[in-house]
């Protein structure tokens, strides 16, 4: 049986790493097979981009085609393998973070990055994207607490809250697939609504 693809969206600073460790033991807990990975990122070339993407100054068509790249050797030698063998596999983040701050954030066409997403992906989508929904600041109130900042996190408040509209746009948009997780709640609160859509869908 295919395995299933979940990713974990939201704007920098929404709490996804705590979540995506509990979420990983306790499928694994359950007897699943779990594969963690990342974007940008994930295999060894798309690592070697990740490093340019996050800390080298470039243009914003640029970024858009080296994440995009990435993706697809990502998708290629790592998630596509691993769903086909029935592994469970849980994505930080994925093609909606392209939507979302290449798009919504820089402004690129959304037309171009729909048919780079079509090319790189075929029909391939994540089952599940739970998405980390949560003010701006208070975003960056926690990444303050947490962090220095890469490329993308020392952009200011109006950045993020492009980058939020656009997931919201892309939650409106896919609204069987994605799952909006009010990320300004507890560690706990927020764990209890990831559990309530993992077994609202019988997982
Ligand atoms: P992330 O791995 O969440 O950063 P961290 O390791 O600091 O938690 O994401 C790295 C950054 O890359 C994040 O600011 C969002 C950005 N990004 C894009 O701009 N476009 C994309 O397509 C992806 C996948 C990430």
């Amino acid at each position: 049986m295919a395995g299933r693809f979940i990713s974990f969206e939201g704007i920098d600073g929404a709490g996804k790493s705590t979540h995506i460790e509990s979420l990983t033991a306790r499928l694994k807990a359950a007897g699943a097979s779990v594969l963690n990975t990342r974007e940008p990122g994930g295999t060894p070339l798309a690592e070697t981009l990740r490093e340019l993407f996050l800390h080298q100054p470039m243009d914003s068509l640029t970024e858009l085609l080296l994440v995009f790249a990435g993706r697809r050797d990502h998708l290629q030698t790592l998630i596509e393998p691993a769903l086909a063998a029935g592994q469970t596999v849980l994505c930080d983040r994925f093609t909606d973070a392209s939507f979302a701050y290449q798009g919504h954030g820089r402004g690129m066409d959304l037309a171009v990055l729909s048919t780079l997403e079509q090319w790189v992906q075929g029909t391939r989508q994540p089952d599940l994207t739970l998405w980390f929904d949560l003010p701006a600041e208070m975003a960056a109130q926690r990444r303050a607490a947490a962090r220095q900042a890469d490329r993308f996190e020392a952009q200011d408040l109006v950045f993020f809250e492009r980058v939020r509209a656009g997931y919201a746009a892309r939650a409106a948009a896919a609204p069987e697939r994605f799952a909006r997780i009010d990320a300004s709640l507890t560690v706990a609160e927020v764990a209890a609504q990831i559990n309530a859509v993992m077994e609202s869908r019988g997982w």
